[in-house]
């Protein structure tokens, strides 16, 4: 790697990849092997707007393809797009269609889940792990806390946050809020379902069972902040456990 040219990317909050003429390099962990197969095999079910995995190189480090554009760290206005919305429903079922199949001996995952496992979570599909171009859906990156698990668990954590599912008002200044009534996140969640089932009545999922997942898995997300920003003394993951606490029993309110 030319150290010149290299620039280090810091818009996640757990490790900062490093771009290299048009190759990001991540810190690899147990999972990496694993993810690059994943991505091998969803690129080739068609998916090619998931980077291109070229394995671990002999540093140590994960080795993809950049893809050009914004990822929203803080969140622009336009995120809010219904064309995104629905664009982000779609590809989050043509994701989950191509992993259906997906199978590696050697798997290792870095999360676990007590789902049933119908494909593979992404499992962190959000706005700040998107790549946008002219304000529209480009591409979705970091694969690192992929694992088996159920269609809804992910529908749920990708709709809370695209839609998104937060109270409108501030509790705490790091807590985040939505810009829409109630009434007009419930009608985002509707066009949110709606999408994603491609008129296919087995895929339409059912607002108030998405609600309650959502509730598991914003409880799940807190303990893990909880505990990993305690370990790592990341004091921006304990502050999201307490939010992510406040957010579950607020959407009660949906019920
Ligand atoms: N393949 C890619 N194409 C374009 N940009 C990328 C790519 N991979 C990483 N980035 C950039 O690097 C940043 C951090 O990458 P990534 O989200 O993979 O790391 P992370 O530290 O694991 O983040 P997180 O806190 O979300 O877990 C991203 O926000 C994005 O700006
Ligand atoms: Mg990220």
């Amino acid at each position: 790697m030319d150290n010149e040219s290299n620039e280090i990317l810091t818009g996640g909050n757990m490790n900062s990849p490093v771009l290299n003429d048009n190759l990001i390099y991540k810190e690899s962990t147990k999972a990496s092997k694993t993810i690059h197969e994943l991505l091998c095999y969803v690129r080739s079910q068609g998916i090619n707007w998931v980077p291109e995995s070229y394995g671990i190189n002999s540093d140590g480090k994960h080795v993809l393809s950049y893809i050009e554009g914004v990822v929203p760290q803080e969140k622009p206005y336009w995120i809010w797009n219904e064309d995104i919305l629905k664009e982000v429903a779609l590809k989050l079922r043509q994701w989950h269609d191509a992993t259906e199949n997906f199978k590696y001996k050697k798997a290792r995952w870095l999360l676990s889940n007590d789902e049933i496992n119908e494909v593979i979570c992404h499992n962190d599909f959000a706005p700040y792990n998107c790549v946008f171009k002219d304000n529209k859906f480009k591409g979705l990156i970091d694969f690192d806390v992929c694992s088996p698990g159920s269609r809804i668990w992910d529908i749920a954590y990708t709709s809370y946050r695209f839609i998104p599912l937060f109270p409108d008002k501030n509790e705490e200044k790091y807590y985040e809020v939505s810009p829409f009534s109630k009434e007009v996140m419930m009608n985002r969640l509707k066009i949110f379902l709606d999408s994603y089932s491609c008129d296919e009545k087995e895929f339409l999922y059912d607002e108030k069972k998405v609600i309650n997942k959502i509730r598991k898995r914003l409880k799940v997300l807190a303990s893990w902040s909880k505990e990993y920003g305690l370990q790592t003394k990341n004091q921006e993951l304990q502050n999201n456990a307490k939010m992510y606490l406040l957010h579950a029993k607020w959407i009660k309110i949906f019920l």
